[in-house]
């Protein structure tokens, strides 16, 4: 265990978020985020514009958090990076340059696993869990279930089987021809419907599995039969579909996470990822807990979509543990460091 001061340089870029912060001493001193709006007139993330745009907000938005944070890059002790899972032209751009910074301070380098990353962001700011605690991380690319026995054990206990809840959201708002990302807006549309105007039938899973193709595939077709009957049924009904969609995935997601609770018999239970925005799916956790006697941690918003500062907790607890990468460390866009 290093218990000896550290700065922490942290960089992320395995999507479209071009990400820089400093923590030191396991207190956040600065979290840059550059979201790139290249991808919205595409109607999703074009991968080499991703890259691209990375390269050209790297060097800015790692100023920005070593300014942000009042320090100089000599105050760097380690430097650390998404090595994945993610795009990998995306996750090149942050391990090139992390590598290359370690290189010419001398510093050790520090790959972190970006769902991993996810899960931790809850020791950011108080009040933080105690292990072990269940917790559900849900993001564009990925639904599970994590039990988290310490800050580098975690074991999948749910996944899904198919899309992830954030692609369900973001492909429902393009049925709903809402610009990308989507889960934003069908949140913010929801507000005002009404969720018990519309059903959608969902496919079931076994044990603590997601599955969301088929309530994909039914939004469709109920759009479909519904616009064939009126041609403006969208813009009519907006919000009550906005709330209907959110309300049935929401349940999907508690649904799983109330029967980890009762398997596991543990009572701590955080959200995390992207989709942990959700205005609605944090309302429901917070009755949950009250429903049910929980202990529920909901990330404040700059923590739920991808930052660094996410990267620079998880290479906090590696850095303490002394795990660091040689410089033959590269980026893995299928990485899956869980147990
Ligand atoms: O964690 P994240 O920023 O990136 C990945 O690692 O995938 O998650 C992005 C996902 C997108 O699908 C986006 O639509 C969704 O999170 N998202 C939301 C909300 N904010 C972001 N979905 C529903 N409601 C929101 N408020
Ligand atoms: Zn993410």
């Amino acid at each position: 265990m290093y218990s000896s001061p550290c700065t922490i340089l942290a960089i992320e870029s395995s999507c479209d978020d071009t990400s820089a912060a400093i923590i030191k001493d396991g207190i956040m001193l600065s979290n840059i985020v550059a979201t790139q709006e290249i991808h919205r007139k595409y109607g999703g993330v074009v991968p080499e514009l991703a890259s691209r745009a990375h390269q050209q907000n790297i060097v800015p938005v790692v100023l920005a958090a070593l300014e942000n944070a009042n320090i100089v890059k000599n105050d760097l002790k380690a430097v650390a990076y998404t090595q994945g899972p993610g795009l990998l032209g995306s996750l090149l751009v942050g391990c090139s340059f992390a590598k290359s910074l370690s290189l010419a301070l001398s510093i050790p380098l520090i790959a972190v696993d970006h769902m991993q990353a996810h899960v931790l962001a809850h020791f950011i700011e108080d009040p933080k869990p105690v292990f072990p605690f269940l917790c559900l991380t849900v993001s564009g690319g990925h639904t599970q279930i994590v039990l988290v026995e310490s800050a580098l054990r975690m074991k999948v206990i749910g996944r899904t089987i198919d899309d992830a809840v954030g692609e369900a959201f973001d492909k429902s708002a393009k049925m709903l021809n809402l610009p990308y990302p989507g889960g934003p807006l069908v949140d913010k549309l929801a507000q005002t419907g009404n969720p018990l105007a519309y059903k959608f039938s969902k496919t079931q899973v076994e044990g603590l599995n997601f599955s969301f193709s088929g309530i994909k595939t039914s939004i469709l077709y109920f759009l479909k039969a519904n616009i064939a009957i009126d041609p403006d049924f969208i813009q009519k009904n907006l919000a009550d579909i906005c709330a209907s969609i959110q309300s049935a995935l929401i349940n999907m997601l508690v649904e799983k996470l109330i029967k980890a609770v009762d398997q596991t018999g543990i009572k701590q239970v955080a959200i995390a990822g992207g989709v942990s925005a959700n205005s609605g799916l944090r309302t429901r956790m917070q009755s949950l807990a009250f429903e049910k006697g929980l202990e529920v941690f909901i990330p404040k918003l700059e923590y739920c979509t991808d930052n660094a500062g996410m990267i620079a907790m998880a290479a906090h607890f590696k850095f303490q543990e002394g795990i660091f990468e040689d410089l033959n460390s590269g980026p893995n866009p299928r990485l899956n460091s869980f147990v």
